[in-house]
């Protein structure tokens, strides 16, 4: 894979899959354009030019329309229109049954997770469109195809990210675009490795891999999906999950299982 100069917009590169991402991308040869609301996405901008690509940053909220469709403009003047987009911001703030869930955090994670991807596409899939190259990636999650329990507004915005890829994909795919979903399982993110350690081995030992994943490893798969050879790849949601969601059923933990030398 090799991506020669090509442009790389990716939200929520300040720390976690999004960082991973954009060093991922400019070992490949990408140069990159990077937002986030937080100010450490200045040093995700630092290390790609330690890599010797192009990386200018933004400080932008993705729910905020305006302030998206101004970033992209900035980022068409510093380094060029943009070739790829991934769409890797995300929150959960919302964790609550569903009974008792705060209708005002229903509405950040419905601006942030889906409104947000909608923004940053409708700002850049029309120059992709009429260029005749382009390459969606949204960062979706496994709770799009299942659910998560107190986390109705998290899922549902996952899943409704779906939509979004499929009917992009629909829309533009005659002209060169491409969009499509990973969804992630549990990856050993900082946020991922600050949870409490109980709940961290519970959801650890759900999947048969023993482990979570690694950021790179949803990184490469997010770039392998904006290169050249992935053109006839659209409109699908790949899961990342070391085969969790294999586990049909779940009778036991792993460690419960090894106790019993099972
Ligand atoms: N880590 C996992 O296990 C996992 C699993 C499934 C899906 N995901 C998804 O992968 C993506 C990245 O996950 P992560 O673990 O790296 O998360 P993270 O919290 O470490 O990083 C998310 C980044 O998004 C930025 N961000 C949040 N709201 C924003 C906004 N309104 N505007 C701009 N930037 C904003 C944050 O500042 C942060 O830098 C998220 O969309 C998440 O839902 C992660």
């Amino acid at each position: 894979m090799k991506f020669d100069g090509r442009r790389v917009l990716i939200t929520g590169a300040a720390r976690g899959i999004g960082r991973v991402t954009a060093t991922v991308m400019a070992e490949l040869g990408a140069d990159v354009a990077l937002f986030d609301r937080n100010e450490a996405v200045a040093e995700t901008a630092e290390q790609v030019r330690h890599l010797g690509r192009n990386a200018v940053h933004h400080l932008v909220d993705v729910a905020d329309h305006g302030a998206v469709a101004d970033a992209v403009a900035g980022v068409e003047a510093e380094l060029g229109p943009v070739d790829a987009l991934v769409n890797n911001a995300g929150i959960t703030t919302n964790i609550a049954p569903l009974d008792r869930m705060s209708p005002e955090k229903w509405q950040l994670e419905l601006g942030v997770n889906l409104t947000g991807a909608f923004n940053t596409i409708q700002a850049v899939v029309g120059g992709m469109a009429e260029r005749g190259w382009g390459r969606i990636v949204n960062v979706s999650s496994a709770a799009a195809r299942g659910g998560l329990h107190s986390q109705v507004g998290y899922a549902s915005t996952k899943a409704g990210l779906l939509g979004l890829t499929r009917n992009v994909t629909v829309e533009y795919a005659g002209r060169g675009v491409t969009c499509n979903a990973v969804l992630p399982g549990m990856i050993g993110t900082e946020k991922v490795m600050a949870m409490p350690k109980e709940i961290f081995d519970q959801a650890v030992s759900q999947s048969p891999t023993g482990r979570p994943g690694d950021p790179a490893e949803v990184a490469h798969l997010i770039a392998f999906l904006c290169s050249d050879v992935a053109g006839y790849i659209n409109g699908v949601d790949i899961l990342i999950d070391g085969g969790a969601a294999m586990n049909s059923v779940v009778l036991g933990s792993r460690r419960a299982l090894r106790e019993r030398g099972e």
